[in-house]
């Protein structure tokens, strides 16, 4: 048997099996295994007994891969055990920016003890006007367990759903709706969405994809939507095409210095995968991954 050390808490789930002290580097130094959510381990020491480390969620962009492979530690991560949390919050996302419900909040919060407010209120609405996602076209860029989820659920909404993923699994491709429109260019998300969200992995190839010049081939309005990785985005030129009436909203699941307080942009604290259901999974399916590594040799989703 092993013991475990959680570095960053992901779940009740088994908290018990865990040491709750957080000292990383002791963690890293003594573990045989290592169970991390998003904590960064670039600069983290490893120690000699460390066979494998399994993040819980999809992106290892904070583990350091190349250093891993070198060293023969395997890195596992726990796809689609998150996906529904982060495709609800991604339709939260759309909503939030086509309907003013937070500006209309807030107007109600500063009327607080005004007897008037429900007639006052049917006055200023007109203020929190929007529109509707139904009839939209909407673009899926990356269509893994997450892309998918939200294509599918897309069409239920009546948006008209376009999806581009030059790798799309077979199983992915199973889960696929039949009303998903599946694009082989890029370009074509860009030209003819009015919505578009990004559900790629953070890689050399996907840094940046959503440019200057991506956006400038982008329709009107467009609402772009980022719950998978910032520097997938060139934010600089997301501001830029908000300034110039180009983009309607941006949002984002990722708070950073750019893009924090700026006028069209919409950021949320990193809440994807914040959800009982999706730690629970994510919790559960790593310990598994890690269990069946280490007492029988099996390598899943490394
Ligand atoms: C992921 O990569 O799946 C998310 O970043 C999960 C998280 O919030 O930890």
């Amino acid at each position: 048997m092993f013991s475990y050390h959680c570095l960053n808490p992901i779940a009740e789930v088994g908290l018990d099996q865990f040491s709750t002290d957080y000292k990383k580097v002791e963690a890293a130094v003594t573990a045989d295994a290592i169970l991390v959510r998003s904590a960064a381990m670039h600069d983290m020491e490893f120690g000699r007994n460390l066979q494998a480390i399994a993040r819980a969620g999809a992106g290892v962009n904070n583990i350091p891969l190349e250093r891993c492979a070198k060293e023969g530690i395997v890195v596992f991560n726990t796809p689609g055990a998150n996906a529904n949390g982060v495709k609800e919050l991604v339709f939260a996302g759309m909503l939030l920016a086509s309907r003013d419900i937070v500006g209309g909040i807030e107007w109600v919060k500063s009327q607080s003890g005004e007897t008037d407010i429900a007639k006052m209120a049917e006055k200023q609405k007109k203020a929190y006007a929007g529109t509707e996602l139904a009839g939209k076209k909407l673009g899926v860029i990356g269509l893994g367990a997450i892309g998918v989820k939200v294509a599918n659920a897309a069409t239920h909404l009546g948006m008209d759903v376009y999806g581009y993923d030059p790798y799309i699994s077979v199983q992915a491709a199973w889960n696929l709706s039949r009303s998903v429109k599946h694009i082989d260019a890029v370009e074509d998300i860009y030209k003819e969405c009015d919505f578009i969200t990004i559900h790629v992995p953070l890689l050399d190839s996907t840094r940046q994809m959503i440019n200057k010049s991506a956006i400038q081939m982008m329709k009107k309005d467009v609402i772009i939507l980022n719950f998978a990785r910032d520097l997938l985005v060139d934010e600089q030129a997301v501001l830029d095409g908000i300034a110039a009436g180009k983009i309607r909203k941006y949002v984002s699941d990722f708070p950073n210095p750019t893009t924090a307080g700026q006028d069209g942009v919409i950021v949320i604290p990193h809440l994807g995968a914040s959800t009982a259901e999706a730690e629970d999974n994510c919790a559960i399916m790593a310990v598994q991954e890690i269990s069946d590594y280490m007492e029988n040799g099996n390598i899943t989703h490394s």
